[in-house]
């Protein structure tokens, strides 16, 4: 949480003295919001159509939901001042990747490798990084696949690339990463320990149970007379 101190500090740091040049800082800081939310819509509706698409012909949904939601303006300037950087408009562009974000929920573990890679392939689409935690588990048993992609975005008169963090994963390890955030805020609580490792292990039998939802999907499939 930042207080008002804080707070105070920080938008002291990114604006300018002078009221006129203040001004102007202010308005250029909503143009770059609008055009991280505008980010946020061109890859909503890329992963909508995937969606469906993959559905039609009696196939299931490989998305249960999309959420998305944009950095608030102070937790950005608080990012930038944790990772030691400027705090100034083009240092948000360049140093941080989640100010714009999305999560999708998927149904089956094999559909967020499916939904991934049919994003990646568009050729507006630029890859800049991925992190698969469901390969590579957290410690603390966290999993999911994230990637950050940059997304041209049109406007009047020029065009955007913006980054945009999407973090896909099960309706399992969504559930799991709820309950796991709650942790982060509770940092002096007695039986820390004894409930992270209840999460950890709460995580693994998540895991073996995805992947036991996916093999039985495949027989449903394969016994399905009807197709
Ligand atoms: P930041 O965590 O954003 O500073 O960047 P990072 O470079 O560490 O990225 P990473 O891909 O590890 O995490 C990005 C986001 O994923 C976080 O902001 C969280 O929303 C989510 N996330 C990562 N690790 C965990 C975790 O252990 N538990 C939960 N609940 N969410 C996590
Ligand atoms: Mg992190």
């Amino acid at each position: 949480m930042i207080n008002e101190d804080k707070a105070k500090e920080l938008m002291e740091e990114l604006l300018p003295d002078d009221p006129e040049e203040m001004k102007t800082t202010l308005r250029e800081f909503d143009v770059l919001m609008m055009r991280y939310d505008s980010a946020i819509r061109e890859v909503r509706t890329k992963l909508e159509i995937l969606n469906d698409e993959l559905s039609l012909h009696g196939q299931h949904s490989p998305i249960s939901s999309i959420s998305s939601r944009r950095k608030k303006p102070m937790s950005i300037l608080e990012k930038l001042k944790r990772y030691d950087v400027e705090v100034s408009l083009s240092s948000i562009e360049k140093n941080l990747n989640d100010v714009a974000g999305i999560r999708v929920i998927c149904s089956f573990v094999d559909d967020i490798y499916r939904v991934a890679r049919m994003l990646i392939q568009q050729d507006d689409i630029r890859l800049i990084q991925v992190k698969d935690y469901i390969e590579n588990p957290k410690p603390n048993g966290y999993r999911s696949y994230h990637m950050i992609v940059e997304v041209p975005v049109f406007f009047s008169n020029e065009k955007r690339p913006m980054r945009v963090e999407i973090q896909i994963r099960t309706v399992a390890m969504d559930f799991w990463a709820s309950l796991e955030h709650k942790m982060k805020y509770k940092q002096d609580i007695d039986n820390a320990e004894e409930i992270m490792a209840e999460l950890k292990e709460c995580a693994d039998t998540i895991s073996q149970t995805d992947i036991k939802m996916m093999r039985i999907r495949e027989k449903i499939r394969a016994d399905r007379t009807d197709q």
